[in-house]
Parts: structure tokens; C-alpha cells; sequence
């Protein structure tokens, strides 16, 4: 569904992306890990569009949909979660009746309906559901999630990984990061680890065996530490 061949991305004199080269195939959960400042949200940018690489090239299949949920969500302060699904929604330009069953369903799944809270006053793990809301809305065939539980109590990151295996199950294609290692380790098929701009290894599910964990994959890969 989408190839990212030689990616490259420098901020001034800083190289942050580095030949980055892999691919995602349809109906996969794909985990996009890395250390802090690995080049992971820079990659999703230049996937969506938003910065533009220096260099390689980026194939998405044409005509796919695609949601986003960014790193850190903003919305306008002064509207409700209902609101900014709407006024999301009808930017999209989907109907009207559509989007009024739509919102509320979103909202439901993620346990945010009928709350009247201003995006104002919203905690931290209200944003990231109501970011993850938006992203679903018109039902887009590709999700993008940067780091979706940041930010989630434990029961909250339960349902996101819920959330994430049920989309899977309905046909999507997910792009996902967390520092939460166990999390990833559930719910994704296959993905990359990046260190300062650079793919170390891919990995697969399978690989992993009941010896290894994918933390301790990722310890080893990053920091050769076990
Ligand atoms: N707009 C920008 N201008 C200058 N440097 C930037 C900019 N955006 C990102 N960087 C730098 O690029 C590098 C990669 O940042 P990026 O946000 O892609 O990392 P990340 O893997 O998403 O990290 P984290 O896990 O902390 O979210 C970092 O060194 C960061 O300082
Ligand atoms: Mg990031």
C-alpha cells in the first residue's frame, strides 16, 4: 500500500532522516519505533505530506484515504469534542445526516459521548481520544497514529490497543509508534527500528520467539543491551 524508498530529511545541517527505506502492505498493523528524536514523527510528516523530504520518494496507492492522529493534538479551544468532529467532518465534506450518526458513533468507541467538556478543559488523555476520533472519521483506509496511548491510563491504553486490533480486523492498515514496547508487541504484524535518522532492522512478529521480547529486541538493536 505504501513504499517509502531513500528518505531523506535534514533540519539546516542536522541529517534527521537518513535512506530510509520500507513498506507497508495492505491490512498490516506497521510499528514505527526508534529511540526520542529518531526521526519517527518526521517520517510520518513526509508520509502525510506535511514536510517535504530532500530526497527518495514516497508511493502510496493511488486513491487511498488516509486519518491522522498527530503527536500533539490541537483543536480549537473554545469548541466541545462534538464539535470539532463536525467541523472536521464537513471540511471533509461528508453529509450532514451521515456525519451526525458518524460523530456519535465515534465518539462512543471512544468513550467520549454526551461529555460537554470544552477542548479547553480537556485532560491529556481526552485530546489523544478525541485526536484518534477525528482520525477515524470518514472511515479512511490507512491510519496513522504518532505515539496514540501517550498520555493514556492503563485502561485507556487497553482500549486503544482494542481499538487498533478491531480496525485491523475491519480491513485497515494501521502506521502506529509508542515507546510502550509490550503494547506494539500486541498489536502490530511486522516494523522498523530507527536510531538518529537511520532503519537499524526490520522485524516481524514471528521473529520474536517466547525468549525474546520485542523491549528486548529493541534494547539490543538501539543500545546493544539486552
Ligand atoms: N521543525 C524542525 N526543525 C528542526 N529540527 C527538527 C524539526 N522537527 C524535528 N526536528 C529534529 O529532528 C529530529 C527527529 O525528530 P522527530 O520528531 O522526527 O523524532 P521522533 O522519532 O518522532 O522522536 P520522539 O520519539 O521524541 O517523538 C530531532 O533531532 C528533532 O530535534
Ligand atoms: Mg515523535
Amino acid at each position: 500500500m505504501l513504499e517509502c524508498r531513500g528518505l531523506v530529511k535534514s533540519y539546516q545541517d542536522k541529517c534527521v532522516v537518513k535512506d530510509l527505506s520500507f513498506e507497508v502492505k495492505r491490512g498490516e498493523v506497521f510499528a514505527l519505533l526508534g529511540s526520542n528524536g529518531a526521526g519517527k514523527t518526521t517520517t510520518i510528516k513526509m508520509i502525510l505530506g506535511l514536510v517535504k523530504p530532500d530526497g527518495g520518494e514516497i508511493d502510496l496507492e493511488d486513491g487511498v484515504t488516509v486519518g491522522y492522529s498527530p503527536e500533539t493534538p490541537y483543536f480549537p479551544p473554545f469548541l466541545t469534542g462534538k464539535e470539532v468532529l463536525w467541523y472536521y467532518g464537513r471540511i471533509q465534506k461528508i453529509g450532514k445526516e451521515r456525519l451526525r450518526e458518524e460523530i456519535s458513533k465515534l465518539l462512543d468507541i471512544v468513550g467520549l459521548n454526551d461529555d460537554k467538556t470544552k477542548i479547553r478543559h480537556y485532560s491529556k488523555g481526552m485530546l489523544q481520544r478525541l485526536a484518534l476520533a477525528q482520525a477515524m472519521s470518514g472511515n479512511p483506509e490507512l491510519l496513522i497514529l504518532d505515539e496514540p496511548t501517550a498520555g493514556l491510563d492503563a485502561l485507556g491504553r487497553a482500549e486503544m490497543m482494542g481499538l487498533i486490533r478491531r480496525l485491523k480486523e475491519e480491513g485497515k492498515t494501521i502506521i502506529v509508534n509508542s515507546h510502550i514496547l509490550n503494547d506494539m508487541e500486541r498489536v502490530c504484524d511486522r516494523g522498523i527500528i530507527m536510531k538518529k535518522g537511520k532503519l537499524l532492522r526490520t522485524w516481524t512478529k514471528n521473529e520474536l520467539g517466547k525468549e525474546e521480547t520485542l523491549e528486548q529486541l529493541f534494547l539490543l538493536t538501539v543500545g546493544g543491551v539486552a
